[in-house]
């Protein structure tokens, strides 16, 4: 399963990229709000590609297909690695189907049904993002409908990617990776919950105390 970085936050980014796991990045307006006056949109967007040299998710403000499709022309100028963020309405659809025609890969996004998710991949799009936590925290459960996607998509042949989105802690990643999600998006804070275990941390600890008995070097 890949992973992506659900941030637009550019240390955060070049942390956990350092690590080597990431393989793409998702933003959304919400995400760079928190980024607010810190310099100019493109050049950030710019800056993110060059750091995780994958797919880059940035998403369009407009409200109309025709808007859409103006603001996703000028956001792929910016870099090769920018994929495009479609709200899932009907202007959202028929914006797809046009930058379909143009070579602009859409992740569709706000999907919180496997009904959305099919109108998304005959739309064309490359990428379908269902919200998960978002679902979880009206009381369903987020994780059925990508299990639905998964299997529509499968009994298809369908190739638009899964991205498991909206996602709230490890367990959550834990699920992407068994349903066969495509991708996880996640942000800063999972990645950091992932890679923590108690077991890891005193397995270290009393290695290195063994090794300080043994009088050997290394280098
Ligand atoms: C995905 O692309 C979205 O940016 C993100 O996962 C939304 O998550 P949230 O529900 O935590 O805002």
């Amino acid at each position: 399963m890949q992973l992506y970085l659900d941030t637009g936050n550019i240390d955060e980014i070049r942390e956990i990229a350092g690590w080597g796991v990431v393989d793409g990045v998702t933003t959304n307006p919400s995400l760079l709000a928190k980024e607010a006056g810190r310099g100019d949109y493109r050049a950030l967007l710019k800056e993110i590609c060059d750091v995780v040299k994958g797919p880059v998710s940035a998403e369009v403000t407009a409200e109309d297909a025709e808007g859409m499709l103006r603001q996703a022309k000028s956001l792929v100028n910016i870099s090769e690695h920018i994929v495009i963020k479609v709200p899932c309405i009907a202007e959202g659809l028929r914006a797809t189907a046009m930058m379909f025609e143009e070579g602009i890969r859409v992740n569709m996004t706000l999907v919180f049904s496997a009904l959305q998710a099919i109108l998304a991949a005959n739309a064309g799009a490359a990428y379908v993002s269902p919200f998960v936590g978002r679902l979880d925290d009206i009381g369903h459960e987020g994780v059925d409908e990508v299990e639905k996607i998964r299997a529509v998509y499968d009994n298809y042949d369908i190739d638009t990617q899964i991205i498991f989105a909206s996602t709230r802690h490890p367990e959550h990643a834990l699920q992407a990776a068994l349903i066969g999600a495509d991708i996880c998006t996640m942000p800063a804070k999972v990645f950091r919950q992932m890679v923590k275990h108690p077991l890891t941390d005193s397995g270290i600890k009393r290695f290195l105390d063994d090794w300080s008995k043994t009088g050997f070097s290394i280098d």
